[in-house]
């Protein structure tokens, strides 16, 4: 077993930022006396987990207000956490409950000092603008947009975020989990080499379906059926693929691809009621040094599951899930025994800047891998090779002109060779 270098241990160090900016910030919650009052925006299972990471993460926080774009969500939620061991941290009256497409403006105007958002991503650049504009900490899901143009709004966020010294983790989880942080720690310390090659799998199964219901507009089917229609979920490769995407963004030290090409389509979730996403895709990332990273996701039951980073440098291996490394060095493999819950790391480091009148800022790092993802997705929804300057430029919006309860035509699934790159 080879022992981590200094030059490792400091980059593990540095990695405890997550590629996010430290900084020095006054702080008014220093000591932990204070109460600090978190607001939930987004109340399905991942909100309900990151508000419970909240409230473990520091005993002086109090959930005091949620939102959602459906009521009977919040109320649901509200009594699931209130089953919690954090229960007695709970304290979310009728008043602070907010519903509808503006009930995260409505909770960000509260007295919250730190906002999850949590919801779909094609709401997240406006709810993030918003809880910028209000000067609010920040803890984000990924993916961080479904399109370029939201990507754009989230940079322009993240760049405001750092001037107000706001602090702002992303749910890109795995760049806080201990033992990930020490593998790829190792890989930039250069115990493989110059990196080459990743192939990156995300080979999963079916995912849930939410039913229909007549009395549901075409409006509140996509909402609930979010998952599959891209301009709510950027499509599974956005969506859930986007950890491999985000673990390869990493590997590669924040450096992005010059151009990407795919393929992919739809073959099992044929019917209509899965809206327009696909259900595979494969995507060769080319980068200026020749490197290349291959990234295939599937996501139809009844085939071969894996999720799995393989590294190939110019002098070993590495595998990011299995935690271990082949290099000129020896082998060497992560004691799983000093690995923590990647989850609750991310709101233990948040609370703790907070305290510490530090500042992350995890925003780039994130949009940008986010914005990899959409590259990947447009190249194979289109057929075509697509470069980096013309996703960051691309004028793609798939917001709906306005928000409200009603008709909502979507797009036809793309179809590569006839769906235009906008
Ligand atoms: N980091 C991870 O490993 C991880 C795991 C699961 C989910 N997530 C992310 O968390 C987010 C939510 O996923 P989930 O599994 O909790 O989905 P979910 O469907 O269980 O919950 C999403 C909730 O957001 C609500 N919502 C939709 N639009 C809204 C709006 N405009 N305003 C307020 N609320 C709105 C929905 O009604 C729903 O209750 C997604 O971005 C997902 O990618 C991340």
């Amino acid at each position: 077993m080879s022992r981590p270098s200094r030059r490792t241990f400091l980059q593990s160090s540095a990695a405890a930022t997550a590629g996010g900016v430290l900084l020095s910030a006054p702080s008014v919650h220093a000591a932990g006396n204070n109460v600090l009052k978190v607001g939930l925006v987004g109340c399905g299972g991942r909100g309900g987990a990151a508000a419970i990471n909240a409230l473990s993460a520091d005993k002086n926080t109090k959930l005091v207000a949620l939102c959602d774009v459906f009521p009977d969500r919040i109320t649901k939620k509200l009594e699931e956490l209130k089953e919690s061991e954090q229960a007695a941290q709970i304290d979310v009256p009728v008043e602070r409950q907010f519903s509808g497409f503006d009930g995260y403006k409505k909770l960000i105007d509260t007295d919250v000092d730190v906002v999850l958002l949590v919801s779909t991503p094609g709401f997240r650049p406006q709810h993030l603008a918003y809880a910028v504009e209000k000067g609010k900490h920040i803890f984000m899901e990924k993916p961080h947009a479904t399109d370029p143009t939201g990507i754009r709004s989230v940079l322009n966020s993240v760049k405001i975020a750092k001037e107000k010294k706001l602090n702002l983790v992303s749910g890109f989880c795995y760049r806080y989990e201990p033992i990930k942080r020490e593998t790829v720690a190792r890989i930039h310390d250069g115990q493989i080499g110059k990196v080459q090659f990743i192939h990156t799998t995300y080979l999963t199964s079916d995912l849930w379906f939410r039913g229909d219901e007549p009395k549901w507009s075409e409006m509140e089917y996509q909402l609930r059926n979010w998952y599959y229609f891209t301009w709510l979920s950027g499509d599974f490769l956005v969506e859930q693929h986007i950890h491999s995407i985000d673990k390869a963004a990493w590997i590669m030290n924040g450096e992005m691809p010059i151009a990407a090409s795919g393929m992919g389509g739809r073959q099992s979730r044929t019917e209509k009621k899965f809206g327009n996403i696909w259900d595979h895709f494969t995507v060769v990332y080319e980068y200026a040094s020749g490197a290349k990273v291959v990234s295939q996701c599937r996501q139809v039951s009844g085939c071969y599951n894996e999720v799995a980073d393989h590294v190939i440098g110019t002098k070993g291996t590495a595998q990011i899930m299995k935690h271990s490394i082949d290099g000129e060095g020896g082998a060497w493999r992560a004691d799983e025994k000093k690995n923590q819950d990647m989850y609750q790391v991310e709101h233990n480091e948040l609370f703790a800047a907070i305290r510490a009148g530090k500042v992350i800022n995890d925003g780039e790092a994130s949009a940008l891998s986010t914005l990899m993802g959409i590259m990947g997705r447009e190249a194979a929804y289109t057929g075509k090779r697509v470069t980096w300057k013309e996703i960051m430029e691309s004028k793609q919006d798939l917001q709906p002109k306005e928000y409200a309860w009603g008709k909502n035509p979507v797009p036809a699934s793309p179809t590569p060779g006839r769906t235009k790159f906008v």
